[in-house]
């Protein structure tokens, strides 16, 4: 079966077409680099307006890319959520309408399980595991069943996303946009010692993040230094740019690495995947497997292309829950938000119910 998937959650105006869930026929992806980087960040109403007027050529782009009609498609998979509520709207109003129009129906899929599915589609996903979604928008740490069965989750940021950090530090530190990678580039001649920034949270008893703590660190210091001050000419620092951008991106890195290690020791596993836009990132890459092999675990992530957002994950997801597809497609609607810690306490409620009605307890 040929699934169409839609993506459009944040800035980068995604459409695939996947086969059987697995197979990427086709992934195209047009970014809005040019549009945000004058600002620092995505101004979401620019974002919403430039997904209207490339929508429908992404989508054209991905079918003719991979030789495949509109006609041969048999599911649409869109993201309904969590995002920016305009840019959101916009995807998903366009596959409302082509599952309105063709009669093809339409599966509405979150955009964080999409960013789980990634491995599926390089190769297959190593279960039972600990994945965790390091992007833009979320940090969550989730254990992955050896069935196959909905992910359980473990814990999430109580603040910033980790890639959140890297692009406000980035932003800071005057190294453009999109930050993390910006990031990643001027750390490469830096020393990561330099500056002595914390490791939130670290040592405690949570698989929970933080980031707030440790951006607002980078921030104090730069003020206490004069940066911010137009009036300090030449803006001297005790530590160049490339160290500053070294010692937060270690920092973001060791943070990351605890968690997921502690997640895998608490839940007796041995596969780390590692998913998501931070997941690009060559430190994190090479510290985890280092650390894996230390620990005797294995670390594994999908290709570049892949971490980042795409239409590719959001059709595996939309073929994985195709039974949940919707007869009446202009009934779905988007959300903005999306409590990670009520859900699990949702389903660790139905799930000890189902347990005492199991052994004929209340
Ligand atoms: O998954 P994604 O494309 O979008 C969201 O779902 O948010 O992730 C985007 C995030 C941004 O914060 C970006 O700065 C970060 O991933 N990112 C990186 C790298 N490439 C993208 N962070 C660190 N190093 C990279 N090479
Ligand atoms: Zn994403």
């Amino acid at each position: 079966m040929l699934t169409l998937g839609i993506e459009t959650s944040c800035d980068d105006t995604a459409a695939a077409v996947v086969e059987d869930g697995s197979i990427v026929l086709s992934s195209v992806v047009q970014n809005q680099d040019d549009l945000h980087s004058p600002f620092g960040g995505i101004v979401p109403e620019m974002a919403s307006r430039r997904h209207l007027e490339v929508i429908d050529s992404v989508v054209r782009r991905a079918l003719e890319t991979s030789s495949t009609s509109l006609e041969e498609i048999g599911l649409i998979s869109a993201t309904a959520g969590p995002g920016l509520i305009g840019s959101l709207l916009v995807g998903l109003s366009y596959a409302k309408g082509l599952s309105y129009a063709t009669g093809v129906p339409l599966v509405p899929v979150d955009h964080i399980q999409g960013h789980l599915m990634t491995l599926d589609l390089a190769g297959g996903t190593p279960l039972p595991a600990v994945s965790m979604v390091s992007s833009g928008g979320h940090t969550a740490l989730y254990h992955l069943d050896a069935e196959g069965g909905p992910p359980r989750f473990l814990g999430t940021t109580l603040d910033d996303a980790a890639g959140e950090a890297l692009d406000k530090a980035a932003k800071m530190l005057g190294l453009g946009y999109p930050g993390g990678p910006a990031l990643e580039k001027a750390a490469a001649g830096g020393d990561p010692s330099a500056l002595d920034l914390p490791r939130p949270l670290s040592g405690k008893d949570t698989l929970d993040f933080s980031f707030s703590g440790l951006k607002t660190s980078l921030f104090s210091f730069l003020r206490r230094e004069g940066y911010f001050d137009s009036t300090v000419e030449g803006r001297r620092l005790p530590y160049s740019i490339p160290d500053l951008a070294a010692s937060f991106q270690q920092a973001v890195v060791d943070t990351l690495i605890e968690r997921c290690f502690m997640a895998l020791r608490q839940t007796g596993t041995s596969n780390l995947l590692i998913v998501g836009g931070v997941a690009r990132n060559a430190l994190l890459r090479e510290r985890a497997a280092a650390a894996a092999i230390e620990a005797g675990f294995e670390v594994h992530f999908p290709p570049p292309q892949l971490c980042t957002d795409n239409a590719a994950m959001i059709a595996a997801l939309g073929h994985r829950q195709r039974k949940m597809a919707m007869k009446d497609p202009l009934k779905i609607n988007v959300y903005s938000t999306k409590s990670l810690r009520s859900e699990f306490k949702a389903s660790a409620r139905t799930r000890a119910s189902r347990s005492a009605c199991k052994s004929g307890g209340r």
